[in-house]
């Protein structure tokens, strides 16, 4: 069992975090070697289409790393669509949307949950695991919808529309959601807005994703006035113009963009919908209207589509490394912690949600 120096537990407590990856690796005795090249040879050569040959040497140590403390801690590392190739197909244990992340930490075996993806992601999974240790690598890693409304709003709403249901969007603080009847995903939203009961639903806190939920749904929908930093810099006009130069292009959208984005679309949905799409259809030429690491994390599976790449990164998800993994899983860092009285609520408003997405 590895334990961290003294030495290396005081460096890290004041080194930003990432720096300490390198020490840890060399406590370890883990180092790129010729031997090590070899042992992972049959894992670089499933990556190496989206990984260069120069990042691999730096890559491999700490996935040796990590994936031997993840045996030693009993951990489970859930991983967005949105990570990179090295974390997505290297370390996670389960990827996915947000709705299969949320379903797939309430199973969560083990006693560790290493979140790599952003807060309000870690702080789901310690919802519906409140025994369990959650880390997330990086503190910073926010979301600009998260950031867009606060408890307090969501008590200003209930008193402006009282008995209007509130379906809350997961890309939020335990303490929103735990104002809330109910939390939906945007592979969700339409079936969850539609099982309210209700002719009038509040849809919150991301105002396109509603404008399209409002689209599909036989109800009217009330939004608020949040978006998606990554997905907000899309415009319909763009895609116009990829379209006229390439009249064979499949584009697909995820519904965080505008509803004129999608009018532009061949197909709209989650981040999983949006892989399912490609792996279904293996159009020649594609382009995913989402977070750049989508498609590299795709085109490992589907060799034969070649991927169109526009590229807004979310600087959120981007926090999350391979250095920072590691120091999560041996210094214990960040634990995510939650207000019980919160978390009941909050977690009331998650439960409802899988149990009504089944
Ligand atoms: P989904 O993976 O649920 O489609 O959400 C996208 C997103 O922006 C998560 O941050
Ligand atoms: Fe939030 Fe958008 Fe980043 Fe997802 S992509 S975490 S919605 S800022």
């Amino acid at each position: 069992m590895f334990t961290a120096s003294e030495s290396l537990i005081d460096h890290a407590i004041t080194a930003p975090p990432g720096q300490s990856g390198a020490r840890i690796l060399e406590e370890m005795d883990i180092a790129y070697s010729d031997g090590l090249a070899r042992d992972m040879a049959p894992l670089y050569e499933r990556v190496k289409s989206v990984i260069p040959s120069v990042e691999w040497p730096f890559f491999a140590p700490y996935i040796k790393a990590i994936n031997e403390l993840k045996k030693e801690k009993n951990a489970v590392i859930l991983a967005h669509n949105y990570q990179t190739p090295e974390i997505f197909h290297c370390i996670a244990d389960v990827v996915g949307d947000s709705l299969q992340l949320a379903v797939e930490a309430a199973k969560a075996e083990g006693d560790m949950i290493v979140q790599c993806g952003v807060h309000f992601m870690a702080e789901t999974s310690k919802l519906l695991n409140p025994e369990k240790t959650v880390l997330i690598p990086d503190m910073g890693a926010g979301c600009s919808l998260a950031e867009s409304i606060t408890a307090q709003d969501v008590r200003a709403l209930r008193e402006a529309y009282p008995g209007v249901p509130i379906v809350t969007y997961v890309n939020t603080s335990a303490a929103v959601k735990a104002e809330s009847d109910v939390c939906c995903t945007s592979s969700n939203a339409v079936k969850i807005v539609n099982g309210m009961g209700s002719d009038r639903v509040l849809c919150i806190p991301d105002e396109y994703l509603a404008q399209n939920v409002a689209r599909e749904a036989d109800v009217d929908v009330i939004a608020w006035k949040g978006r998606c930093e990554v997905h907000e810099l899309f415009t319909a006009e763009e895609l116009q113009q990829y379209r006229e130069d390439d009249p064979g292009l499949k584009i697909i959208a995820h519904p965080e963009c505008k509803p004129d984005v999608l009018d532009e679309a061949d197909f709209s949905g989650s981040t999983s919908a949006m892989i399912k799409w490609v792996t279904d259809n293996q159009p020649e030429r594609v382009m995913m209207v989402t977070e750049c690491s989508m498609s590299d994390n795709i085109a490992v599976e589907n060799p034969k589509v070649n991927f169109v790449r526009p590229c807004n990164l979310c600087p959120h998800m981007k926090q999350i490394t391979l250095p920072k993994v590691l120091e999560a899983m041996v210094l214990n860092r960040t634990e995510i912690i939650v207000d019980p009285e919160i978390a009941d609520k909050a977690r009331a408003a998650v439960e409802r949600m899988i149990e009504l997405s089944k």
